[in-house]
């Protein structure tokens, strides 16, 4: 087995970054970059799930890339439509049920009705769960979570000193999926970005400067065998 020896992670994030920079190095517009993004991503998701991964969230697109060209975000949004129709088989006998994590509300209809189809169509497999952070924010997440709870409060639902770390899990998009414990992020940058703020508290962090588009097998070993390394306290004194 590859994994001997390692700990392996139960839920694996990544932020998928560099796609516009891999392209950019070709001459090749950003879109073309995305391309390969998801491709890699396909990939990811094999690996992962060899590994013995149970979760991988992505972060596919963020609140925040809505402000990007007009170009750029319709090319997104046709590669998600496009990668559920054209992966659909290997997704399947892949075991991968999917998840989508965001204001999916946001979405152009199409790929709103792309998405929420996947997530049926797959909700009975069980080998790894793909979550895709889409139109997603973490500071949006809280905030929402905030004002799900106000509503319930409102309508006698619960008692505002019911409001403790475990119920108001129950407000954020995810409550059933485990906090991360592993986030990777290729491309460069050594920040978070707006992702999984709440459930990322106690997660090991690991940045590399290899483009998304060139990650590869050895890369995710590598950040495996550095996370089997990592000694966990959650602020607590090892004895
Ligand atoms: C960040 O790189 C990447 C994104 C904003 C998009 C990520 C999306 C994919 C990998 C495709 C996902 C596809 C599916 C099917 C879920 P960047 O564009 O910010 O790169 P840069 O920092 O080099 O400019």
């Amino acid at each position: 087995m590859k994994n001997q020896g390692l700990i392996i992670p139960e839920h694996l994030a990544i932020i998928m970054d560099g796609n516009g920079r891999w392209a950019k190095k070709r001459l090749l517009p950003r879109k073309v970059g995305h391309r390969y993004g998801a491709e890699k991503l396909r990939q990811v998701v094999r690996w992962s799930a060899d590994y013995g991964i149970k979760y991988l969230s992505v972060y596919a697109f963020s609140a925040e890339n809505w402000a990007r060209s007009a170009d750029e975000v319709n090319a997104l949004m046709n590669l998600i439509v496009e990668f559920f129709g054209k992966y659909e088989d290997e997704l399947r006998e892949e075991g991968v049920r999917l998840r989508f994590t965001g204001e999916l509300s946001d979405l152009p209809e199409k790929s709103l009705q792309v998405v929420k189809q996947a997530e049926l169509d797959s909700k009975d497999r069980d080998r790894i769960m793909l979550n895709i952070a889409l139109s997603y924010g973490g500071r949006q997440e809280i905030v929402r979570a905030s004002r799900l709870f106000g509503q319930d409060l409102l309508e006698n639902q619960i008692a505002i000193d019911e409001l403790t770390l475990e119920n108001f899990r129950n407000y954020l998009f995810t409550p059933d999926i485990p906090d991360p414990d592993l986030l990777i992020r290729p491309g460069g940058e050594v920040r978070i970005s707006n992702f999984l703020l709440w459930q990322l508290s106690y997660t090991e962090l690991y940045f590399s400067d290899v483009l998304w588009p060139d990650y590869s097998e050895d890369d995710l070993y590598q950040a495996l065998v550095e996370y089997s390394k990592r000694e966990r306290r959650y602020g607590k004194v090892n004895k």
